[in-house]
């Protein structure tokens, strides 16, 4: 068969790597599998992706039902039998020295100790796509194991967890009550979402003051998630009673917000904002607070 796609780019994917356990005729089986995939929260469905000649697919069709038990660190030897062995072959899991299993509490297929996660699953769809079958389990039990880190796939070789990376934001160093406000504002998200409008005249950039508070900055509100913002901000200028007319062009901003140790991370979409009238603005002249950080 000639290749449609004519690079190997494909390749080129970083995965976590599963062990797929299952039951069949002659007892229980196990494949290493690295297209599994949690698809929902409610209920937990995990979708794992088999080829045709697998004995696996075979025991899932009979059975409907399979065990995801997700490798960790310590298991590349487990991996590299249950994914370098068909179950026609070899009868993997009677290996003295590989695998260590324990009993389910929801199937009937063996579960493998010392992974990260273990999800016992119920077959509820098989789909047929290009060269694997798709099969769609429902978890009818799941465990995790916080002591353990996974195992992870990349180009044919095995990786642990590497170093946390913190996305690249903007440091900006509050006073202690601003940081406090936008704390309150963030009622523990891991990340506020601001939209703000910002109008520029004469080179300057205007700022106003939040309704409420002493807090100085450019108007901005929190919208509501799943809404547009832009315009819900423009409900909000008007709301406001700013004469500003808002653009279409708009910058984010990813800031983190310091004072001391307290640390706050807010996104601002900032939209560009004209002004239109003088009437009721309570505009004030730029600030060194997060402000002068948003022009
Ligand atoms: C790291 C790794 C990942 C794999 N991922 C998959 C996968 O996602 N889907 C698949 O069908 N086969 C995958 N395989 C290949 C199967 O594990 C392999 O064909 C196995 O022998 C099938 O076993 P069985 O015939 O006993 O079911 C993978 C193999 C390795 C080593």
């Amino acid at each position: 068969m000639t290749r449609k796609v004519p690079s190997k780019a494909e390749r080129y994917f970083s995965t976590g790597i599963s062990m797929i356990t299952s039951r069949g005729t002659k007892g229980p089986n196990i494949m290493a599998a690295e297209w599994v995939l949690q698809i929902s929260y409610n209920p937990v469905l995990i979708a794992i992706f088999i080829h045709k000649g697998s004995q696996t697919l075979k025991n899932i069709e009979k059975t409907k039902e399979f065990g995801v038990n997700v490798a960790s660190k310590e298991q590349t030897a487990e991996i590299s039998v249950a994914g370098g062995y068909s179950g026609f072959e070899i009868d993997k899991m009677s290996l003295e020295n590989i695998f260590k299993t324990f009993t389910p509490q929801k199937i009937k297929t063996p579960m493998i100790t010392g992974c990260t996660i273990n999800a016992e699953c119920n077959l509820v769809r098989k789909e047929k796509l290009g060269d694997h079958v798709m099969l769609v389990g429902k978890v009818v039990h799941i465990k995790h194991d916080d002591t353990k880190s996974p195992l992870l796939y990349h180009r044919g070789r095995y990786f642990g967890l590497g170093q946390m990376v913190e996305p690249d934001r903007q440091e900006v160093v509050t006073n202690k009550s601003t940081l406090e406000f936008f704390k309150n504002l963030a009622q523990g998200r891991f990340v506020l979402k601001c939209a703000g409008v910002l109008v520029e005249s004469k080179n300057k950039v205007l700022v106003t003051k939040w309704p409420k508070t002493k807090v100085e900055t450019i108007p901005f509100s929190i919208p509501p998630a799943g809404k547009n913002q832009r315009e819900h901000l423009k409900k909000f200028i008007r709301k406001m009673r700013l004469g500003i007319q808002i653009e279409k062009e708009s910058t984010m901003k990813r800031l983190v917000l310091k004072n001391g140790k307290e640390i706050q991370r807010v996104n601002f979409i900032i939209f560009k904002g004209k002004n239109n009238s003088t009437k009721n603005n309570s505009w004030k002249l730029k600030q060194d607070d997060v402000i002068a950080n948003l022009a």
